[in-house]
């Protein structure tokens, strides 16, 4: 099948964009209201959009809270979330108040961050403490005010990890179960059973092309 995206033709049930794009991180978002409440939200049109220095982006549609609170203060973080606390991330998105405390509402803990006033989730093996950088509505949406969709981007300035998922000097991501978003209703989880590794290719003095072979030297090449 082919459809236009602009009439959204598609002739399904529902939309498949975003089954399609899949899967796609979750960044578990915390902020601090000017008067101190704290929010916490999940955002799957998130992802790392650049590494040394490092940013992060997400996107919002409309002007929903954390993004209020970035723009009032300039901090988040960005807790990693597992299979371990996928209830209290569901429960995190309801659409409650402006001043609910969505840590509390999901029963979920906090740790202070380093860096930034936003805390992350206690439970969380990793968290990013990021500074906003820049918001950028994005065109070809009606756009009146509030209304839209927002694409914010913050630069990773402090990074959580829980020393017990690294070995040997190496981050074991699978050994968290990190949650990964869907279509529909459906996440994914990444396992040891479902991680694996592919080297880089290198081309060879004849021109071929081979894997490489070896420890890896921590280059991206
Ligand atoms: C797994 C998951 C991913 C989500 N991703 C997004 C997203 O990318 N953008 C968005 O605007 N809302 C997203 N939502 C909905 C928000 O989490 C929800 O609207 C939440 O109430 C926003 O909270 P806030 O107003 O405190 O920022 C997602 C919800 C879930 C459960």
């Amino acid at each position: 099948m082919y459809y236009d995206c602009i009439n959204n033709d598609h002739g399904l049930k529902h939309d498949p964009f975003k089954a399609l794009v899949a899967p796609r991180p979750i960044g578990w978002i915390a902020t601090v209201s000017e008067n101190g409440v704290l929010n916490l939200a999940p955002y799957s049109f998130f992802n790392a959009v650049a590494a040394n220095p490092n940013y992060v982006m997400f996107s919002s549609v409309d002007r929903k809270d954390s993004l209020k609170n970035i723009e009032n203060n300039g901090e988040f973080t960005c807790s990693i979330s597992t299979w371990d606390t996928r209830e209290g991330m569901n429960i995190s998105s309801a659409p409650v108040d402006y001043l609910a405390d969505e840590f509390a509402l999901a029963n979920l803990a906090t740790s202070p961050s380093q860096f930034v006033k936003p805390p992350r989730v206690a439970r969380a093996p990793a968290a990013l403490e990021c500074k906003h950088w820049k918001t950028v509505a994005m065109p070809d949406v009606e756009h009146d005010g509030d209304k839209g969709h927002f694409l914010i981007i913050g630069q990773v300035i402090g990074v959580f990890i829980d020393d017990n998922f690294i070995e040997e000097g190496i981050v074991n991501t699978a050994a968290m179960r990190p949650l990964a978003r869907m279509g529909y209703m459906d996440y994914g989880v990444i396992t040891p059973e479902t991680a694996f590794e592919l080297r880089r290719p290198v081309v060879k003095e004849d021109g071929s092309v081979e894997n490489a072979t070896g420890e890896w030297d921590g280059v991206y090449r």
